[in-house]
């Protein structure tokens, strides 16, 4: 049965990274996978043709597709909306509510090619593979209430960090079963210490643990885990967290593996619908110059065809071609070190998909 990608390029670079990701996606098609592929409007690109970051119409056809390839959302020019509705940021936020894409998965790897762009030394994280599984449509970015008032005469801001057993118990789930398939390490990451909502949490994984005997669980407060992310980052295998830690965590070890400009991601939900996108915004201060690094995306289609189209053998080709190109000494200028050529964006595309074609 013929498959719906919808291809969302979002604004900044989005435009210039999913447009290298959609050819490996159409040289994909041209090796037999049945897709059909359609594209639409989502953050500040939406809100300038519609007035809103996700129009119903994109909605629409997100939650019609299989699976959806986004670029990255917001920029400068959007900033000063006074309405946070309105703003670029909400049109991801809303996908993701919308189709109940709880289960973020932030895969962390260095490229041995690459230990040497990384900020960390290179013994560090050469060889480091950790999987980051971020719980997506709860916590803090969806609690109520939230807002900004006046109290007792001046303005006050809040938001409600709420998770409910249920929400814990489907992401630890997933990330047992991540753990079982992998290194069979997981870390909670959470701070028991002080928040009584990761005291839930925490619980919630140990009595998830005796279903999973042979995952080691772990746990460890998120300001600890910031610190082991860049002193000892490779003692880790899979780490869950919630949404906001996971945001700020994935961000830490993007750093990691050279550029966060390396990071795919996948987001999803019960069915194995899936968004699929680099964990990277939508650097405004290099969009337009062709510079971009379209790696994060291209290998976002690899966890595309993985976790929602099952097709693990082009996956693995994708991700073998990457691996060549960056053998081969190119790259795009976040991950350039000395003795390598720097490529734009379209250059990276060009040399991913003839690798890809010739493995
Ligand atoms: C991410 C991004 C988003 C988030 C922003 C753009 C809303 O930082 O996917 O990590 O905070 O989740
Ligand atoms: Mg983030």
């Amino acid at each position: 049965m013929t498959q719906k990608i919808l291809v969302l390029p979002g604004d900044g670079i989005g435009p210039e990274i999913t447009a290298q990701a959609s050819r490996i996606l159409a040289a994909c098609q041209a090796r037999g996978l049945d897709v059909e592929v359609d594209e639409g409007l989502v953050g500040g690109s939406a809100y300038d043709v519609h007035g809103e970051p996700l129009p119903a119409e994109t909605l629409e056809k997100a939650k019609a597709a299989r699976a959806i390839l986004l670029g990255a959302v917001g920029g400068p020019q959007w900033d000063k909306l006074e309405d946070l509705a309105k703003r670029p940021e909400k049109g991801l936020l809303g996908l993701r509510k919308n189709l109940g894409l709880f289960g973020n998965l932030r895969p962390a790897i260095t490229y041995p090619q690459l230990a040497d762009a990384s900020s960390l030394k290179p013994e560090l994280v050469a060889g480091l593979d950790i999987m980051i599984v971020r719980e997506l449509t709860g916590g803090i970015y969806f609690g109520q209430p939230r807002g900004i008032e006046v109290r007792n005469g001046e303005r006050v801001g809040f938001n409600t960090y709420v998770y409910s057993e249920s929400e814990i118990e489907r992401i630890g789930r997933v990330a047992f079963e991540m753990a079982q398939k992998r290194g069979k390490k997981l870390c909670s990451v959470d701070k028991a210490n002080v928040l009584e909502v990761t005291i839930l949490w925490r619980e919630v994984m140990e009595r998830l643990a005796p279903e999973y005997p042979d995952v080691e669980l772990s746990h460890m407060y998120v300001d600890n885990a910031a610190m082991q992310l860049v002193r000892a980052p490779k003692q880790f295998d899979v780490m869950v967290t919630g949404n906001m830690f996971g945001d700020i965590l994935s961000d830490a070890a993007a750093m990691l593996t050279g550029s966060i400009g390396m990071l795919p991601s996948a987001s999803l939900n019960e069915s194995g619908q899936g968004m699929y996108e680099p964990c990277h915004g939508s650097a405004p201060d290099i969009a337009g110059k062709g510079i971009a690094n379209p790696l994060a995306t291209i290998l976002s289609v690899a966890m595309m065809l993985r976790y929602s189209l099952d097709e693990p053998a082009l996956a693995q080709r994708i991700e073998d071609a990457v691996g060549k190109v960056l053998d081969d000494g190119l790259r795009t200028a976040d991950i350039a070190s000395k003795g390598t050529r720097t490529v734009s964006t379209a250059e990276m595309g060009d040399a991913v998909l003839a690798a890809f074609e010739a493995l």
